[in-house]
């Protein structure tokens, strides 16, 4: 029969690769811990209604990229192309507003987007993120950006740069829509289809758009940080003190609009130039008031997403190894029938101590079985053979260095193996 293949845009996780992704996750989990962030999970699919409403209706995402479909029922259900809507539509429903305040929830997710494939971009990939609700002070936006940087500095990522921008509030918006529009109205015909449409809908969008004409006709279009109202500008000059305060650095990049419609005020990317062409590892921003798009009273709100395969490509480009190096403490190789009965029991008890044994099942040559215990990365071996049952002792080699201890069966426990393998 002919082979099946994963579908475009996917990608295995293949157990030599796992080890990475786990051991990424769990500094991600112990930062988030450090930070006072709590997981939250949420639905990999929803009610279309939750992104149409919360990502807006003319952006990319909704307009080209959804996993749309009617379920059985005759319901109209989106796999989530990102964590946000979701969250937002969570912390609503489950009244979280009603617990301490501010919230502060972390994920780890897969989200799916039809995009053309291509490095760094899938349509099946996987987002680290963060949301915040219930702080409108500019302290917290330089908070929530600190996070990524800590992480990105924690790993040894140093090429990372930090681009920032303000949107503003909605009156700053108004009259940088009127701006924009008048900007634009005169190249009119050289736009592309679509930003001829957003021009009407949702002009910022042609600022985003990756058309090479659409770039040159927005080369001096009017910028959003010169139409900021005295609020936003004053929250975005702390922001940049808070960031100055953290060591951050940052640069200001008015061009910034980020292509989700909920953000206000404070957005930002993590660029690198290392990785092609899809180099923004992270963006987010602030979010106020996206709460009552799903019926709550209004909070503020702030966050960001990472993009997972974009975070180990960059590892990898950087030459950083994540992996944990042990397979397991000990690979025990036994030789005939009582020396297997006598691994099980033994590797039983370690196990039940919390150490990493493991023993042979193929009942293959030693040398077979030493070659397979170099391929798993056991940090140590031993040999169970008729003499070491009569002696009731057996010798434990260190594979790394060749070192070589005998040690009595009755005492090798796991806390002796940690202080060996070592
Ligand atoms: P986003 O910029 O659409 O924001 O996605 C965040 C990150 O997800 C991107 O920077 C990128 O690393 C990764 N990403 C997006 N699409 C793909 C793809 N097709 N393949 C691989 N990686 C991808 C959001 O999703 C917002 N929800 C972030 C946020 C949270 N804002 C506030 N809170």
């Amino acid at each position: 029969m002919a082979q099946i293949t994963a579908p475009k845009g996917t990608q295995d996780i293949l157990p030599k690769e796992s080890g990475k992704w786990q051991k990424a996750e769990r500094i991600i989990r112990e930062l988030c811990a450090q930070y006072g962030f709590k997981e939250i999970r949420t639905p990999v699919f929803e009610h279309t209604e939750v992104f149409v409403r919360g990502v807006g209706e003319t952006t990319d995402v909704v307009t080209k990229e959804m996993y749309t479909f009617e379920d059985k029922g005759g319901r109209s259900v989106t796999l989530r192309p990102e964590g946000t809507a979701g969250i937002v539509r969570a912390f609503v429903e489950n009244g979280l507003f009603n617990e301490a305040l501010p919230a502060k929830y972390y994920y780890l997710i897969q989200c799916f987007r039809y995009e053309k494939p291509q490095k760094g971009r899938l349509r099946e990939f996987h987002q680290f993120g963060l949301e915040l609700f219930g702080a409108p002070d500019p302290i917290t936006d330089a908070t929530v950006i600190s996070l990524p940087a800590r992480l990105f500095k924690k790993v040894g990522l140093n090429n990372l740069s930090l681009e920032l921008n303000s949107i503003g509030c909605k009156e700053c918006r108004a009259k940088y829509r009127e701006a924009l529009i008048a900007y634009f109205e005169k190249d009119q015909e050289k736009l592309c289809p679509t930003c001829r449409e957003r021009l009407e809908k949702n002009p910022m969008r042609i600022l985003d758009c990756k058309s090479e004409i659409c770039q040159g006709v927005a080369k001096d279009a009017p910028l959003i940080t010169d139409y900021l109202c005295t609020d936003c500008h004053d929250h975005f000059e702390q922001v940049k003190d808070y960031l100055q305060i953290m060591g951050i650095e940052y640069q200001v990049n008015p061009r910034i609009v980020r292509g989700l419609d909920y953000y206000n005020r404070t957005v930002f990317e993590f660029v690198s130039t290392e990785i092609g062409a899809q180099g923004t590892v992270c963006g987010g921003g602030r979010y106020d008031g996206m709460t009552e798009q799903f019926g709550g009273a209004p909070q503020p709100g702030i966050g960001f997403a990472m993009g997972m395969e974009r975070f180990m490509l960059l590892l990898e480009a950087a030459g950083i190894t994540l992996e944990e190096e042990r397979g397991c403490d000990l690979f025990l190789i036994p030789m005939g029938e009582n020396a297997k009965k006598e691994a099980v029991r033994l590797t039983g008890a370690l196990l039940d101590q919390g150490a990493k044994v493991q023993y042979d099942l193929l009942g293959r040559s030693v040398k077979a079985q030493m070659k397979y215990a170099d391929k798993i990365k056991a940090a140590c071996t031993a040999v169970l053979g008729d003499s070491e049952l009569e002696e009731g002792a057996l010798t434990v080699k260190n594979m790394a260095d060749g070192k070589q201890e005998k040690i009595a069966l009755s005492e090798l426990n796991a806390e002796w193996l940690e202080e060996f393998c070592k």
